[in-house]
Order: C-alpha cells, then structure tokens, then sequence
C-alpha cells in the first residue's frame, strides 16, 4: 500500500484537528500527573513523530508535545517531576533518514531555547521501525504513567497484538491514528486480516462514514472480557477518505478528559469533525419513533426509561453510563434535573452530582427515588 508521505506539503486542515485533539489531550493529561504527590517520573511516547514542523513552520506532534510541556514548568519544579520523552522517527527502505535528523534538529532547538525546561524534561531520540521499537520500550510504558502516540501513516500498525499489549499495562491513555477507510477498500484481504480480522459484512452494513466508529467497536470485541480499557472513536473526514483517533484508557479520568475535548470540538456529536449522524437533516420523519432524534436527545430518552425502570439508581451508576455511551457528563445531569422538575424524580442534593470529581475524587453518592 503507497502512502502519500505527511511531510512532503504543509498540513492539511484535517492533519491540524488530529494534531489538536493530540495536543489538548497532553495539556489535560500532564498535570493530572505533575500535581499527584507521588508521581515522580511520567513518560510520553511519540512512536511517529515525523519531523517536527511542516513546510511552513507548522508544529508537528513533537513539537506540540514540548509546547504542552513547557506550560507546566513551573509545576514540573514545584513537584519536583522529571519528563521522558521518546520520540521516534523512521523511514523504512531509505538509506537516508533525512527526516529523523529533522526531527532531532527541531526538538533539540526547542530544548536549546529554554535551557531551564532541559532540567526537567529528557528527550530520547529512536530511528527504529515502530515494529521493533514497541517491544523494547513497553517496558517503560508498563512502569511509569504514560502517554502514547501511535500516529502511523494509513493502517499497517493496527494489529491486535498492539492493542492487547497496551491493554495490559495500567497507567498508559494512548492516541492512535487509523485510516479508517482503506479497511473499507482491504479489509477483505487475506494480507489485512492477518493484522486485523474485521467483520466486513458488519463494516459493510454500518456504511461508509460509519467505518471509523465500527473499526473502534471490532477493537473493543477483541479485548479480554474483563477489560478496564475502554476504547473511543474520533472521526475525521476529509475529502472522501475517512480517518480517526482511537483513544485508550482505563482511568474514569482520563475517559472524562478525552470526552470533553470531544464535545467541545463538536458539540453536535461529540466523536467526528463531520455531521457523522446527518443531524441536519434531524427534521425528517423516522418511521419507528415518529421524529428522529439527535445523538444528545436520544441519548438523554434512554437516561430517562433507564433512571426511571431503577435500571440506574444513582450517581455513580449514572456516571459509568455515561461514559460508556460516550457522552459527557453535562448531558446526563440535564436530563436528570429535568427529571426532578417535572416532578417524576426525587433527589436530595441541589445538583444530580454526575461529575467525575463528586463520583470519582470526592466520594458523594446521591439515590434517584422515582416519585410515586
Ligand atoms: C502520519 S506521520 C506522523 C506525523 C507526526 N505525528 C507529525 O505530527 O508530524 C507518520 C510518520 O511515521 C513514519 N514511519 C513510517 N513507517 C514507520 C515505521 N515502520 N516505524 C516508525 N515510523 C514510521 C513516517 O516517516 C512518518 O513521518
């Protein structure tokens, strides 16, 4: 399969959400670590790191990522945390790796800028294939909070066997980049399915746009059955192609962290920088309900029939729902206070408590009564 190498033109528009959805998940992720008593050491891994700026002096996944870093200086000192990052750069079949040599020049000149941050924050240079390279530093990813980059070009490292290595470790949230269409177009092949074995009817049956999230949902089939990883889709469209993200995580935390800069990117759905749902088409009439719903409304019915049948008593029943459907918090505790004010609900506390912090940190449980 040829790839159209990233690095030959400047990034495109849709390069630059992918690389933003990155960057605002390591602005979310770091402190979460720095600001623990006793974290000391987090590490993060940029398995493809390309080579730190586009044509035009557009930052690159690396170079974000020690952005993102040097805004939490003062708090690595504060805390007394150091900084490992692994960034890696190779291309295969070329003599030359002009690009891994770009890559050390960028990241060395932002250290060299901020002679300060060098104290805190260790850079490590690979120029290995992501195949070879994984295996030696899983260990590290095992041992300290890690962050993990997985931004390949088109599909070849989606294998299981990547997944089910990071499913065991038990502080790693990772971001994978997937060109999710091409498994649209080889998914069939017997090459593929020795990586990745998809069901293509269910592929095929979902359609086209649909493929991303699909792809996250074989994924999530192949998982032990007791897994905490919980796995989560972001699709992106450009052009006809459809791509995507695929965060991992098994902390409630970091689930809620990566959630919110879902939605806030887009509010309509949450999880594509498309109208993933033809949403705006809501208005025609769907045969079943009598009116289609939004993703957000639809969401918010079953809340009710669930809260309402006890099948959700509380809080934290409510909570984990609500990031297992994907959505935020906010939607569920909207429906819930509506809920209280029509008068089909009773709580006692001001607010539903649907937070992670009220669930998670600070322990408050609140019972859903239904008011007889
Ligand atoms: C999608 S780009 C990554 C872009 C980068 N994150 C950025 O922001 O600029 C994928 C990169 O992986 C490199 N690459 C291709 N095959 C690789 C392999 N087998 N192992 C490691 N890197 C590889 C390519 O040279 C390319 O720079």
């Amino acid at each position: 399969m040829a790839y159209k190498d990233l690095h030959d033109q400047p990034f495109d528009e849709t390069t630059i959400v992918k690389l933003e959805i990155f960057q605002d998940y390591a602005q979310a992720w770091i402190p979460t670590f720095v600001m623990q008593d006793h974290v000391e050491e987090i590490h993060i891994f940029d398995f493809f790191a390309g080579t730190g700026y586009d044509k035009n002096g557009v930052p690159g996944s690396p170079v974000r990522l020690l952005n993102k870093i040097q805004e939490q200086k003062g708090h690595l000192f504060q805390k007394q945390v150091k900084v490992v990052v692994h960034l890696n750069e190779f291309e295969p079949n070329k003599k030359n790796q002009k690009k891994y040599e770009q890559l050390k020049k960028s990241c060395s000149g932002f250290m060299n800028n901020d002679k300060n941050l060098e104290r805190k924050v260790t850079l490590k240079f690979y120029n290995e294939d992501f195949e070879t390279l994984f295996s030696k530093l899983l260990p590290e990813i095992k041992q300290y909070p890690s962050l993990v980059y997985l931004d390949q070009n088109g599909i070849k490292f989606i294998a299981t066997k990547y997944f089910l290595e990071l499913e065991k470790t038990s502080q790693t949230d990772f971001l994978y980049f997937v060109s999710s269409s091409y498994l649209w177009r080889f998914g069939h092949s017997d090459e593929f399915k020795a990586h990745f074995n998809i069901d293509m009817d269910l592929v095929k049956k979902q359609g086209y746009e649909q493929i991303h999230r699909t792809v996250t949902q074989e994924l999530r089939k192949k998982l032990p059955t007791n897994t905490r990883l919980k796995l989560y889709p972001f699709s992106l469209k450009k052009g006809t192609n459809i791509y995507g993200i695929i965060f991992g995580a098994s902390h409630p935390r970091a689930v809620d962290k990566f959630l919110d800069i879902g939605w806030k990117r887009n509010g309509e759905n949450g999880d594509a920088n498309f109208d993933i749902d033809n949403e705006a088409q809501i208005a025609q009439l769907d045969a079943f309900t009598g009116q289609r719903l939004s993703k957000i409304d639809s969401f918010k019915k079953e809340v009710e029939k669930k809260v309402l049948n006890k099948e959700i008593r509380n809080n934290t029943e409510l909570l984990d729902f609500t990031y297992e459907a994907g959505h935020i918090p906010k939607h569920a505790a909207d429906c819930v206070r509506e809920l209280k004010k029509v008068g089909k609900l009773i709580y006692e506390s001001r607010s539903p408590l649907v937070t992670y912090d009220n669930v998670h940190k600070y322990h408050k449980k609140v019972q859903y009564l239904i008011n007889k």
